[in-house]
């Protein structure tokens, strides 16, 4: 039974007489080139002809190679390049918003919601200033908060209740708690609403959209 050296030999030779006959497909083309140069040495010159033929076709496939070599790399290297601006754009979480001012921190009234679109004009949101500091407030107090209006069950309005103190979805009656960062309380929806982030300008007061966390109803991207 032939050992593995003995296959691997055969295996060898086989190959060689294979490329004798064609050259491989998976060589590039300088390099097939080099084969088709080759091939007369191989086959009918004489030992002299041979001799300056292999020293010939040798320096040519080095320098065939290493300048295939420094193709392929250019070519990796380009299109490395390529993908990564492909995937950098393809693979970000979530695109940029372009910040927004909703209003004057000083024009709010506690506990009244201010109505605004954000990140556009099919976007409904509300702002308001809680009165007391709540998780995720901005502002001098740290008491305003943002949310998108659109329920997140299946995209009716939300209205606020002064007297609760919630956002309230007259369809199926799900409440949003804007003191807890927009968390549902009860009701049909299984997400809270989704936050708008705000950001506060201290030199001229104002309040800024620059965000949401959670996907605003019927989005596939807050972005559209
Ligand atoms: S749409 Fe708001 S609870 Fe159903």
């Amino acid at each position: 039974m032939a050992d593995a050296a003995t296959t691997d030999s055969s295996a060898k030779t086989g190959l060689d007489a294979c490329c004798k006959t064609r050259e491989p497909a998976w060589l590039t083309f300088n390099q097939q080139v080099y084969y088709k140069k080759n091939l007369t040495s191989f086959s009918g010159a004489s030992p002299e002809e041979k001799k300056m033929n292999d020293s010939l076709s040798r320096r040519d496939f080095l320098k065939l190679s290493g300048g295939a070599a420094a193709g392929a790399t250019v070519a990796v290297t380009g299109i490395g390049a390529a993908e990564a601006a492909t995937v950098a754009d393809a693979g970000r979480a979530t695109l940029p918003y372009k910040p927004q001012v909703i209003a004057k921190a000083a024009s709010l009234q506690i506990n009244h919601p201010t109505a605004f679109n954000f990140p556009d004009t099919s976007s409904p949101c509300a702002v308001i200033k809680m009165g007391a500091p709540v998780p995720g407030g901005i502002g001098p107090d740290d008491d305003i908060v943002a949310y998108s209006t659109l329920c997140t069950h299946m995209g009716c309005p939300v209205g606020y209740d002064a007297n609760a103190r919630t956002f309230k979805c007259p369809c199926h009656f799900t409440m949003f708690d804007p003191e807890k960062t927009g968390q549902m309380i009860c009701g049909q929806a299984t997400e809270n609403l989704p936050r708008i982030v705000l950001e506060y300008n201290g030199k001229d007061g104002t309040v800024v959209a620059v965000g949401v966390e959670g996907l605003i109803y019927g989005r596939q991207s807050n972005r559209l």
